[in-house]
């Protein structure tokens, strides 16, 4: 039995908009197994990173249970999700958030930093992620005077240092052109078949291919789950960087 690792039963969520509550997410439940790739798609505005912030444990939903790792996740205090994703999670997005006065090297150990490891072992650590993303010629520049690319390597190798149960990725190849995205992509692949697990937003349909799972969003609601090699997938995937169009389902 594989085994489940983090499970969204019936999600809600609703915002307040002036006066009005508006319901984004609508019924959310599906589940990652360890060593899954799940690849969550679907329109602009259906309420992707919103599932991934109710995830992550970032944004509590109005109804519903988020389990990760055996526990429902809202029954700790924000501190409790806070010290969960600093020790269970990495994060990858859009756009990496680096601190400013610390360098490639300085950034990717960081999240050890934060568990107070001494120096030499956090930059034995860092040296190695960085040779494994192809950046160890990039340790002593700033971040920000990388190329994109570059940026999203050093990005996930900082998310893998801490050896988190679960990384999670928020478009990540969004601001690349296509063969950043694509070594971007094949090192996540390389990571996931190593045994990590990756729940990942994604436009770029082509990637569907990598995915253990993939699901299908639209207004807030999942309009389908497909297991690898699921024929319908292939119309998408053939379509090299394919998108889809409001709300059409597979
Ligand atoms: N804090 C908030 N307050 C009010 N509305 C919000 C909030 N966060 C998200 N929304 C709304 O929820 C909807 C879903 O947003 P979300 O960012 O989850 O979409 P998405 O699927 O990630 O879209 P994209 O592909 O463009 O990133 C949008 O209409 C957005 O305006
Ligand atoms: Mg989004």
């Amino acid at each position: 039995m594989p085994n489940t690792i983090l499970e969204l039963s019936n999600i809600f969520k609703s915002f307040t908009l002036g006066t009005q509550q508006v319901e984004i997410i609508k019924g959310v439940s599906f589940s990652v197994n360890e060593g899954d790739f799940v690849i969550l798609f679907g329109p602009s505005g259906c309420g992707k990173s919103t599932v991934l912030n109710i995830l992550l444990g970032l944004e509590e939903p109005t109804k519903g249970e988020v389990r990760f790792l055996g526990k429902s996740i809202y029954e700790h205090d924000e501190d409790g999700r806070a010290q969960m994703r600093k020790q269970q999670v990495g994060m990858v997005y859009q756009q990496s958030n680096w601190v400013k006065s610390l360098n490639v090297i300085e950034n990717v150990y960081f999240p050890l930093t934060l568990r107070g490891m001494p120096l030499e072992l956090r930059e034995k650590m860092a040296w190695e992620m960085l040779e494994m993303v192809d950046m160890k010629q990039g340790a002593y520049q700033t971040p920000t005077e990388l190329s994109s690319g570059q940026q999203q390597r050093i990005s996930l190798a900082r998310a893998l240092i801490s050896d988190p149960a679960l990384i999670v990725a928020d478009e990540p190849t969004g601001n690349l052109d296509s063969k950043a995205s694509v070594e971007i992509m094949n090192l996540f692949k390389e990571f996931n078949k190593k045994g990590k697990t990756v729940i990942m937003v994604t436009h770029d349909l082509e990637y569907l291919s990598a995915a253990t799972k993939s699901i299908n969003m639209a207004d807030g609601v999942v309009i389908g789950e497909y297991k690898a090699n699921d024929a319908r997938l292939k119309p998408l995937i053939v379509s090299k960087r394919g998108k889809l169009s409001v709300n059409q389902k597979l």
